[in-house]
């Protein structure tokens, strides 16, 4: 075990805090970033001179060893060393001996934590960035294949008026592709390279940053070495795009548990995505759904953790910060999962098309398209409110129904009603009389589908 501070110390640590203090039980997921930056380091003392071109080779060279390693899962971590850092380095110290203690030059364990994180969220993030496209695309895929279909939406639970399905189905792909936005935003702010800051004041010695941000592929290095340590910003807004994420998908998750039940039976979730009860032989359960529901409260806590360490945290480095890892890496991996479930769930989704159709074989979802008819005709927004309430109140006292009224019963609640309002009382009709940008026009809607379809690169 080595530790890169000691020689001061007057006895070794006690084993209690060594367990209490040690990251490597999760930092060792940082291994292949911590290996790219230091080859870039190394690369960079070499070449301004600050080690030999010689040694920064040697270096470099075994440090490329490790990283095979470590890609091919064989490298071995050494859970007594206390960080991932000190791990690469008794490793290298191995592999090329003595000049492997050059490597920490002109940095510090500060800068370089950043460093591997910034590197880890960069990968990462573009990862779920690129997740979210296969979800948008197979929501897509789903609503083009469905594009018939209409269906009852709801305000308050309630059934309210008529959509297609595809209208829907674009609302999840709009709010999925707002999460990309704040992604790809949170990306392009933390790409600034923050090595050479080393414990807080940067350095007297030689260095070119600009060279290691260049090798890395980071446009540019941090501009304040105190805030380069110091910053956590960039993973609270990681933690904040995915805590988003993870409420848009607890809301889809809701409308697949709700559409999935026996009352309301519009959907069929693939049995690969259910499971079933121990007592209950008849059920089968929605449980994925359900998780993703229970498992956004991590990704909110996870918020909360980064949001409540970082607060009034003097600055520059403070060991509290290590502990910003395994929130950001969990919230990570069960984003991963629910993009995998989640483009699963819409390629296997079956419809039932029949029970819709049955549901939506209700008058009352076309009231407004009653009040927009009289609207036309000049009658006030309120007016026509009243007329029509009335009208849905005497069908329902006496059991009766508007498409049973004749001429003159119409003509009782406004002399605007001609016999043609009853064409109105059919969602085929509904629907396509919505003009308005943005509505669940059916030209609209697809038109909408072929633009997601291009940029998404769906194939026709
Ligand atoms: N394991 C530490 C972390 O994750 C690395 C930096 C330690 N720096 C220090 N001065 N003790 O934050």
């Amino acid at each position: 075990m080595s530790k890169f501070w000691g020689s001061r110390f007057e006895k070794g640590t006690s084993a209690l805090a060594d367990k209490f203090s040690f990251s490597i039980a999760y930092d060792h997921k940082l291994a292949l970033y911590d290996v790219m930056g230091s080859i870039a380091h190394a690369t960079m003392l070499g070449q301004c001179g600050i080690i030999s071109q010689a040694e920064s080779k040697k270096i470099a060279t075994g440090l490329a060893k490790i990283g095979k390693k470590i890609e091919q899962g064989t490298f071995k971590f050494d859970f007594k060393e206390e960080d991932i850092h000190s791990n690469i380095q008794t490793e290298l110290k191995k592999l090329i001996g003595t000049s492997a203690d050059k490597l920490h030059t002109a940095r510090s364990r500060n800068d370089l934590i950043v460093l591997d994180m910034k590197l880890y969220c960069l990968y990462e993030l573009t990862m779920i960035v690129n997740k979210i496209a296969q979800v948008q695309k197979a929501i897509v895929q789903f609503a083009d294949k469905n594009i018939d279909v209409i269906i009852p939406a709801y305000t308050h639970l309630q059934s309210a008026q008529v959509v297609l399905l595809a209208h829907q189905l674009l609302a999840y792909v709009e709010m999925l592709e707002r999460d990309k936005s704040r992604l790809f935003d949170a990306l392009s702010r933390m790409d600034t390279m923050p090595l050479g800051s080393c414990a807080l004041s940067g350095t007297s010695l030689p260095i070119k940053r600009e060279m290691v941000a260049e090798q890395l592929g980071f446009p540019k290095v941090t501009a304040n070495s105190i805030d380069s340590v110091s910053d956590r910003d960039f993973i609270i807004e990681a933690l904040s795009a995915l805590a988003i994420l993870g409420m848009h998908f607890s809301r889809i998750a809701e409308d697949m548990i709700i559409w999935s039940t026996q009352e309301f039976n519009f959907v069929n979730i693939d049995w690969s995505l259910c499971t079933g009860s121990s007592i209950m032989p008849h059920k089968k359960n929605p449980d994925i759904m359900e998780l993703v529901r229970g498992e956004t409260a991590t990704l909110y806590a996870n918020l909360n953790k980064l949001l409540i360490l970082t607060k009034a945290l003097p600055l520059t480095y403070n060991r509290d910060l290590q502990l910003d890892k395994p929130p950001l890496f969990e919230s990570v991996e069960k984003v991963g999962d629910m993009l995998g479930l989640f483009t699963a769930l819409f390629n296997t989704l079956k419809v039932n098309k029949d029970v819709i159709k049955a549901k939506i074989n209700n008058e009352s979802f076309f009231t407004v398209d009653i009040m927009d008819y009289l609207i036309k005709k000049g009658v006030s927004y309120r007016e026509a409110h009243d007329i029509v309430g009335k009208m849905v109140k005497e069908c329902l006292d006496k059991g009766n129904s508007i498409k049973n009224f004749s001429k003159s019963d119409l003509k009782k609640y406004s002399l605007k009603f001609e016999i043609d309002v009853k064409k109105l009382l059919d969602p085929q009709v509904s629907v396509k009389n919505k003009k308005s940008f943005g509505s669940t026009n059916p030209d609209l809607v697809k038109k909408q589908i072929n633009k997601w379809k291009k940029s998404l690169n769906v194939r026709i």
